[in-house]
């Protein structure tokens, strides 16, 4: 018997990276993959276990730089339990998370909490990411290379902007020595004020405060003049507007050292769902105007800002899918739009709204399996390739999936708590089958394992 050895048999091979795609068969032993592709019948052992793919896809697990899993401080939002779950469930095999906790994450301590917790009960990888500035406040910047030394991923104040520039000079000239990214959210605070959703028809319609997308480029114009300036790399977070496209394109022509996401809401709902009822295709009965589960920050815009994500993402000028997975508990969006939170959680309808981009003819599979493995691992850097491919000696981290399986978001069988979707009653198309991490399933046939 050799029941750490596992065959994958049969299934499409997705591997960018190698620019793998081809039918064939994935051999696992001891949470390493021994051979991807043609496996030869002498290396299977006996008493081998088989899982059946035939028909479905095999890729590196999917990547995220970027979550929210509210631990410690808002455990009532999520946990690292169920955020890893919903990770798992959403074919993710690494996630990385945004130190807006309660203490942040912005000491080494809690940098060994959050690697602690995830080892007790997380069961995809986690990476926890840093504070820019002490306590989040962006007066005074954190002990940067103590939380590199603790293994943090990246730096961010995520959720709030770095605003004071000399701040961002430091922490981008620091950054570059410890050879992390900055990651920013990019939101110029003096220009959006009390916004609450995009500038434009629907928020004229619904008498709420826009937010202009000069927020969000202003701030990024100045943050890629500030990697210009000290040769940090600044990773921008959540692209929502057309015009920030452009802005990371010539930024990158003219070699400065720029990286970008976008989630996927940002690239297939608008803020006409706002309005309500856009998941049930009717216009009406799913929910109302004023639906609290599409406000989120950067906020839902429209339809020409998301054609030009898509094709930014098809370009490579967007390196990267990330989730912003944001939970929140349901009572807190019970409220109006102008009080709720921003946020929705992301982890589990990632994939089925990304492969809108596939089925929509906008990019091929292997193109956006890239963008959700070797683009976010290269914005981390190179101790994350092993973790992004199915070469023959790396690290098994797998997930197997039905790209054209339809499927009802019920987000009350959601893994995570976060039970906030504005695709409550929509229908995605594309699955995740199981989830693998060091050659040991952790998602399959439906269930966390
Ligand atoms: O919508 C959002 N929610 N955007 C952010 O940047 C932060 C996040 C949160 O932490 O809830």
């Amino acid at each position: 018997m050799a029941p750490d050895t596992i065959l994958i048999k049969g299934p499409r091979i997705i591997d960018p990276g190698r620019g793998v795609d081809e039918v064939g068969d994935i051999l696992v032993r001891d949470g390493v993959i021994l051979a991807s592709g043609t496996v030869s019948p002498d290396d299977i052992p006996e008493g081998c276990r088989v899982v059946e793919a035939g028909g479905l896809v095999a890729s590196p697990g999917f990547i995220d730089i970027h979550c929210h899993l509210r631990e410690p401080g808002y455990e009532y939002k999520e946990t690292i339990a169920a955020g890893t779950r919903a990770a798992a469930r959403g074919g993710f095999t690494s996630i990385c998370c945004m130190p807006n906790t309660d203490p942040p994450i912005d000491n080494s301590a809690m940098v060994e909490f959050i690697q602690q917790r995830a080892r007790d009960e997380g069961i995809v990888r986690v990476f926890p990411i840093g504070c820019v500035t002490k306590g989040r406040k962006g007066k005074e910047l954190s002990e940067m290379e103590e939380l590199a030394v603790a293994g943090v991923v990246a730096f961010s104040d995520d959720g709030d902007p770095v605003e004071d520039p000399n701040l961002m000079r430091l922490a981008l000239t620091y950054s570059s020595d410890l050879g992390l990214p900055v990651t920013n959210h990019c939101q110029d605070l003096s220009l959006s004020r009390n916004g609450v959703m995009a500038e434009g028809r629907v928020a004229t319609r619904l008498g709420l405060a826009g937010i202009p997308s000069a927020v969000e480029e202003a701030m990024m114009a100045r943050d890629i003049a500030l990697a210009e300036l000290t040769g940090g790399r600044i990773h921008l977070a959540h692209l929502s507007t057309a015009g920030s496209v452009p802005l990371v394109r010539q930024a990158r022509e003219r070699g400065i050292p720029v990286t970008a996401e976008v989630c996927p809401h940002h690239l297939t709902i608008t803020d006409e769902w706002v309005l309500g009822g856009q998941a049930s295709g009717t216009g009406t009965g799913a929910s109302f105007a004023y639906d609290t589960m599409t406000k989120v920050y950067p906020p839902l815009r429209g339809q020409q800002d998301v054609d030009a994500l898509v094709q930014g993402l098809a370009e490579g000028v967007i390196d990267c899918i990330a989730t912003d997975h944001a939970p929140h508990e349901l009572i807190s969006k019970l409220v109006t739009y102008e009080d709720a939170p921003s946020g929705i959680s992301v982890l589990e309808t990632a994939l089925g709204s990304a492969l809108q981009l596939v089925h929509g003819g906008h990019m091929s599979l292997i193109a956006l399996v890239e963008r959700m493995t070797v683009g976010p691992a290269r914005v981390l850097g190179a101790s994350f390739d092993h973790l992004s491919t199915l070469a023959p000696g790396t690290t098994a981290d797998i997930v197997i999936f039905d790209p054209d399986l339809e499927w009802v978001v019920d987000p009350d069988e959601f893994q995570s708590m976060g039970k906030n979707t504005p695709l409550r009653g929509a229908t995605l198309k594309g699955q995740v089958v199981a989830t693998m991490v060091q050659g040991r399933f952790v998602y399959q046939d439906g269930a966390v394992v």
